[in-house]
């Protein structure tokens, strides 16, 4: 895939303000060349990238009659391989994120390793365990399962690793944080579906900014707007509410609901709600028990 500066007479087409001969036109489309079998269902579930604390086996299956056997030859003595991706479970993509680590601040797309991209194309170095035919049996991923693989590459540690270069925000940040995160957050079904919808639907974010508070510490405190709620607890995030339960150091979220009773999201009187359309939305959805 290459940008050409038009010749006199060319043939080229101009396509989102860069010009691209009709042959490299035909190549920006990229199919798949196999998927991810992870079982792996539950995308806030999954670590934000893998860092080798899981000792796992997962599978890139290729895809027949593609000669992708061919294409595999000579991977094997390779520890790492780059995995090439789609994100295939995204829709929107945002000018600017907000991380799920550090302080509650957006980030330009463009300098974060967040989904919402314009080309949503993740890019995660794995360990390689082994070839079989064309299934690479692979180590931790951040990949759930079914995802779309687009490219294989050798990870080369001479060509792919500057581990002394500076690493802007995520540098600021790792040095003000003192003591890493001590717990662990999980979805349930339900959580997971309803965080996708108002993320998908309705560009909210609110499950990437609980987790983040979560992690931090889950125990009930006014200025963190945490309170007990029958055997578990209830946080206040923004318009919406919470509720999870912790055991140990291991808090699952329940289910997400809005935080304004419904009289008050359709009375007319009330102008300043925030998110009014998307809680009425939810609660059509998901009435309340
Ligand atoms: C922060 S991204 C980083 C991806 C990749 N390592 C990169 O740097 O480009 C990883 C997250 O993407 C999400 N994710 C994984 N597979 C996905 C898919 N197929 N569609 C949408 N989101 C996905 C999960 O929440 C996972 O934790």
């Amino acid at each position: 895939m290459k940008n050409e500066v038009p010749k006199k007479n060319s043939r080229a087409s101009k396509s989102s303000g860069t010009w691209i001969e009709p042959e490299h036109e035909a190549a920006l489309r990229a199919e798949p060349i196999g998927f991810l079998r992870s079982g792996k269902r539950s995308k806030f579930s999954l670590p934000h990238q893998p860092i080798g604390k899981q000792d796992e086996r997962n599978v890139v299956e290729l895809l027949g009659g593609k000669q992708f056997e061919q294409a595999l030859l000579d991977l094997a003595g390779f520890e790492r391989v780059w995995l090439v991706w789609w994100f295939h479970r995204h829709r929107n993509w945002k000018p600017q994120v907000l991380p799920p680590r550090g302080p509650k601040r957006k980030r330009g797309v463009f300098a974060t390793r967040s989904p919402h991209r314009p080309n949503p194309i993740g890019i995660t170095p794995v360990q390689l365990i082994r070839v079989e035919k064309r299934k690479l049996v692979v180590g931790e991923v951040d990949l759930i399962d079914g995802t779309p693989i687009l490219d294989i590459k050798p990870y080369i540690p001479a060509i792919d690793s500057f581990a002394q270069s500076k690493a802007g925000w995520v540098d600021e940040i790792e040095r003000a944080q003192d003591e890493p995160a001590r717990f662990q957050v999980t979805l349930s079904e339900l959580a997971e579906a309803q965080a996708d919808y108002l993320e998908q639907e309705w560009g909210l974010e609110i499950i990437e900014d609980a987790a983040r508070r979560l992690r931090a510490d889950p125990n009930p405190h006014r200025t963190r707007r945490i309170r007990r709620h029958e055997k578990g607890f209830l946080m206040s995030c923004g318009a919406w509410r919470v509720y999870f339960t912790v055991e140990g150091e291991a808090v699952e979220v329940l289910r997400m609901a809005p935080g304004y009773p419904y009289e008050y999201l359709v009375d007319p009187e009330k102008t300043r709600i925030a998110d009014r359309q998307a809680q009425i939305a939810f609660r059509a959805r998901w009435p309340e028990e």
